[in-house]
C-alpha cells in the first residue's frame, strides 16, 4: 500500500515501515538489488546526484527523508533544520517517478524510545564533528542502522561532504557484518564552489556569496600542503578566518583518511584529506578537500 499524497505527483510514499517492507518484499527477486539514499530533505543538486547514480546501479531506488533527532546535539539546530517534504517530493517525482520515498514519523522509526544506540567506532568519532557535535555519530549509526533494516539495501549512497559520517558507516557496516554496499559520492558544489548542504538555504544571498571562501580557502590550503608542514597549512589557515569577522572557524583540520587522525608530520604512505567547520552567521557549514 501507498500514498499518494500531493496533488498532482504519483508516486509511491511511504509513512510507515510496514507497508514499505511489504512493498520492497514484493519487488525484490534473487537478481535485483535496492539502492538506498538516506536523506534528512531539503533536497538539493548533491542528494539528486545521489539518486541519479542509485538509478543508474539498481532496480529499485529508496529515498528516505527524516530529520533524525539523535544525531542532534543542539535543539536549536534541530528546530530550524527546513523541513520542506512537499518540495522535495516535487523534485523526486521530477527526477524519476519510480523512485520510492519513505518519510516516516519518529515513532515509526523510535518507537516510543528516541534514543541512540552507543557504537565503537574505533575511534574516528572521537575527531571533529565528534569532539563538537557530542552523542552525534551514535545517532547517525543509529538510524542509519535502522533504515538499513527496513529497507534492506545491496547499495547505499552517502556525500563526501560527510566524509566523517562516511567513514563511520563503513566501519559500522563492516563491524555489524551488514551485507551492504557503501558507496561514496562526490561532491557537490554551487557555481561559486560552495559544497551544497540543505543548511545554504538559511543564508543571505550575501552570506552565501561570501560562504564561497570556505572552499576557496581549501583549495589554498591544498596547494600549500604540497611545500608546507601541516601546522604551518593550519595556522594559515586559522589566520585566514581570524581576519574575515563574518566567519567564526570551529575547526580547521587535517587527518588521515583513514583513521581521521590529524597530521602531526606528513608521511608518504598516508592519504591526507582537509577538513573544515565554520559558522556564518550562526549557520554551520562543513568542507572537506582531499589533498592528495
Ligand atoms: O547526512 C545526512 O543527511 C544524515 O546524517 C543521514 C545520513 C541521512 C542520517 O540521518
Amino acid at each position: 500500500m501507498f500514498a499518494f499524497n500531493f496533488n498532482k505527483i504519483t508516486m509511491p510514499i511511504f509513512y510507515g515501515k510496514a507497508a514499505l517492507i511489504d512493498f520492497l518484499n514484493s519487488v525484490k527477486t534473487s537478481h535485483s538489488t535496492i539502492g538506498f539514499v538516506p536523506t534528512m530533505g531539503a533536497l538539493h543538486q548533491g542528494h539528486l546526484s545521489l539518486m541519479q547514480q542509485s538509478l543508474a546501479e539498481n532496480n529499485t531506488t529508496v529515498v528516505s527523508i527524516f530529520v533524525n533527532p539523535t544525531q542532534f546535539n543542539n535543539p536549536e539546530d534541530l528546530e530550524k533544520y527546513p523541513r520542506t517534504l512537499e518540495a522535495d517530493t516535487q523534485k523526486i517525482a521530477d527526477l524519476d517517478k519510480n523512485i520510492i520515498v519513505y518519510a516516516p514519523s519518529v515513532e515509526d522509526i523510535y518507537e516510543g524510545k528516541t534514543v541512540s544506540q552507543e557504537f565503537d567506532f574505533d575511534g574516528l568519532e572521537n575527531q571533529m564533528e565528534g569532539k563538537f557535535r557530542p552523542g552525534h555519530f551514535n545517532g547517525v549509526g543509529t538510524i542509519v542502522k535502522r533504515l538499513f533494516e527496513i529497507v534492506t539495501p545491496n547499495n547505499a549512497y552517502f556525500g563526501e561532504k560527510d566524509f566523517q559520517q562516511l567513514q563511520i558507516v563503513k566501519k559500522m557496516v563492516s563491524k555489524n557484518q551488514l551485507a551492504v554496499n557503501i558507496i561514496g559520492c562526490e561532491i557537490f558544489r554551487e557555481a561559486n564552489g560552495l559544497a551544497m548542504s540543505s543548511r545554504n538555504e538559511r543564508l543571505s544571498k550575501i552570506e552565501r556569496e561570501q560562504a564561497a571562501m570556505i572552499y576557496q580557502t581549501l583549495l589554498e590550503a591544498k596547494e600549500k600542503f604540497k611545500t608546507q608542514s601541516c601546522e604551518e597549512v593550519k595556522n594559515w589557515v586559522k589566520e585566514v578566518f581570524q581576519s574575515n569577522s563574518i566567519f567564526d572557524l570551529e575547526y580547521f583540520e587535517i587527518a588521515d583518511e583513514a583513521t581521521l587522525l590529524p597530521c602531526v608530520e606528513q608521511s608518504k604512505n598516508k592519504n591526507y584529506r582537509a577538513f573544515i567547520a565554520v559558522f556564518v552567521n550562526n549557520i554551520r557549514l562543513i568542507d572537506t578537500i582531499s589533498l592528495k
